[in-house]
C-alpha cells in the first residue's frame, strides 16, 4: 500500500513495488492513471481514493484491503504537502500561523503514525512487514525553499521511524526513512524560474533526481533482504548533503 501514489515518487514506487512481484494499492486524494503501466504489471495494480485527512477513510481503505488480501506486508507512507506563503514564495518563521503548522501536520506527520497503526497489527500477527515513511533533507538538514513547518514535519517523520523501529523490531517489522533532496515532481517542477536550475548549481552530480531515483531505493527497503536495515535514513540527494 502506497500513500499519496497518484504522481511522482508515490506512483513510481508502485511501479517498483509491482516489478518486484507485489500487489500494490496506488492510494490517493487524487485518481491514479493505472494506465500509465505497461500491461502485464498493471494486472497486479489497484488504485483508491484515499483523502489522508481523514482517519475515517484510512481505516475503511485497509479494511478493505485486508478483507480481500488477508495482509497488508508493505505500506510506503509517501504522502506529503508544502507550506507556502501568501506571495508563493517559501514562508518565513514569524509567518507560520496555528491554522498552517495543523494543517501540514495532519498530512506529513500524523497521518503517517495513523496509517502504521492500521497495518501494524496484521504485520504482527504475520510476523513480517516493511514500512518505508518518505521524509526529506529538509528534516534531516534545511530546507533552502520549503519553509519552516515543512521541516518541522518532515523531522518529525525521522522520529517516527525511529520509534517504530525500535517497537516493532521484534515483531519481524522494520520501518526506515528515505530523505529525498531536490527531485522533479508535481511539488516542485512549477517552482519560481531558476530555482531547479539554482538548488542543481548546488548540487555535486550537478541536476535535481528523478522519482525514480528515490522510489528503487524505497523498493530496496521494502525486500527480504533489507531486513537488517531497521531505523536507518537513506539520504537520496546527490551529495547535497552528506552526514
Ligand atoms: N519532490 C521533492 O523535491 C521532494 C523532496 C523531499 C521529499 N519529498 C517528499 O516526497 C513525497 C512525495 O512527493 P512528490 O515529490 O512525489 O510530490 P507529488 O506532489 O508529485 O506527490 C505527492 C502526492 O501526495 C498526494 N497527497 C497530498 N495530500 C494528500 C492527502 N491529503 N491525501 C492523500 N494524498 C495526498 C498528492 O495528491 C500527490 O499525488 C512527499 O512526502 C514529499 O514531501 C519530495
Amino acid at each position: 500500500m502506497v500513500t499519496g501514489a497518484a504522481s511522482g515518487i508515490g506512483f513510481a514506487t508502485g511501479v517498483e513495488l509491482l516489478k518486484a512481484g507485489h500487489t500494490v494499492y496506488f492510494t490517493d486524494r487524487n485518481p491514479t492513471d493505472l494506465a500509465r503501466i505497461a500491461a502485464p504489471l498493471r494486472e497486479r495494480a489497484h488504485a483508491v481514493i484515499l483523502d489522508l485527512k481523514h482517519l475515517a477513510d484510512m481505516r475503511a481503505a485497509t479494511k478493505d484491503i485486508l478483507a480481500r488480501h488477508g495482509s497488508i506486508d508493505i505500506l510506503v507512507n509517501n504522502a506529503g504537502i508544502t507550506i507556502k506563503g501568501a506571495d508563493g514564495k517559501p514562508q518565513g518563521f514569524l509567518d507560520a500561523t496555528e491554522e498552517q503548522f495543523f494543517e501540514i501536520m495532519r498530512i506529513n506527520s500524523l497521518a503517517l503514525m495513523q496509517m502504521t497503526q492500521l497495518v501494524l497489527p496484521g504485520m504482527m500477527q504475520k510476523r513480517w512487514g516493511r514500512i518505508v515513511n518518505v521524509a526529506s533533507l529538509a528534516g534531516r538538514s534545511k530546507s533552502i525553499v520549503s519553509g519552516p513547518l515543512y521541516m518541522m514535519s518532515k523531522a518529525s517523520v525521522l522520529g517516527l521511524t525511529r520509534a517504530t523501529a525500535a517497537e516493532m523490531g521484534p515483531h519481524g517489522i522494520t520501518c526506515n526513512a528515505v530523505a529525498p533532496g531536490r527531485i522533479l515532481s508535481a511539488m516542485t517542477e512549477n517552482a519560481a524560474p531558476g530555482v531547479n536550475d539554482g538548488y542543481a548549481a548546488q548540487i555535486p552530480v550537478r541536476r535535481i533526481g528523478d522519482p525514480i531515483e528515490v522510489a528503487s531505493g524505497i523498493a530496496y527497503l521494502c525486500g527480504e533482504h533489507a531486513g537488517f536495515t531497521n531505523g536507518a535514513v537513506i539520504d537520496i540527494n546527490g551529495g547535497f548533503f552528506m552526514s
